[in-house]
């Protein structure tokens, strides 16, 4: 039974991701990647369940994709991995254990501790194994894809804020509430 319910509470968060997706891309001219809401269920994995689970969701969303189109725009697994945003993707994975990882290390975390945790392995680690993908990808310099992910900066900031106010109201109680279902 509780291995039904957490497998339950992994489908709620890959319902959210899927949801997210569903939100439209805004595409930009100079790299083929679109700024998208669905990297906000990928952070938000991360301070609602733990990061076993919250990782475990978002292997869950890829398993989907082989069969159903989950990605923003409609694209599937084997597609997008195949393509130049498969980076940023990678990344995905590894984001849940890494912010809840982060968080755990500290104890009574502030919001700004919380928000830099969530920024560094939410934002910042994506952007960079994206860049570096895209950079491989497209055959443009390192620097030169770095320097035109900045302009995710500004919204995946937003996207931080975000899961850091939601995180910092309801992260623990939702994470005991899983927990005791372990
Ligand atoms: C896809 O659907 O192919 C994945 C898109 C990945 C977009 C990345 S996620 C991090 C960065 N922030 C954005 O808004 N877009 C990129």
């Amino acid at each position: 039974m509780t291995k039904v319910r957490s497998l339950l509470y992994m489908a709620m968060m890959t319902t959210i991701i899927i949801i997210l997706g569903l939100i439209p891309a805004i595409p930009l001219g100079f790299i083929p990647v679109p700024i998208v809401l669905q990297n906000l269920g990928i952070m938000l994995a991360g301070v609602l369940l733990n990061g076993k689970k919250g990782t475990m969701s978002v292997i869950l969303f890829l398993i989907l994709g082989l069969v159903i189109p989950v990605f923003t725009g409609g694209g599937m697994t084997v597609s997008v991995l195949s393509g130049p945003t498969a980076g940023y993707v990678l990344a995905w994975v590894f984001v849940p254990l890494l912010i809840d990882g982060g968080l755990k290390r500290f104890k009574k975390t502030s919001f700004i501790s919380m928000f830099f945790i969530i920024f560094i392995f939410g934002a910042l680690f994506v952007d960079i194994i994206g860049s570096i993908w895209l950079s491989m990808y497209s055959h443009i310099p390192l620097p030169t894809s770095l320097i035109s992910n900045l302009v995710f900066l500004p919204g995946d900031t937003l996207k931080v804020i975000v899961t850091t106010l939601i995180s910092y109201k309801y992260g623990e109680n939702f994470k005991l509430l899983i927990n005791r279902i372990d």
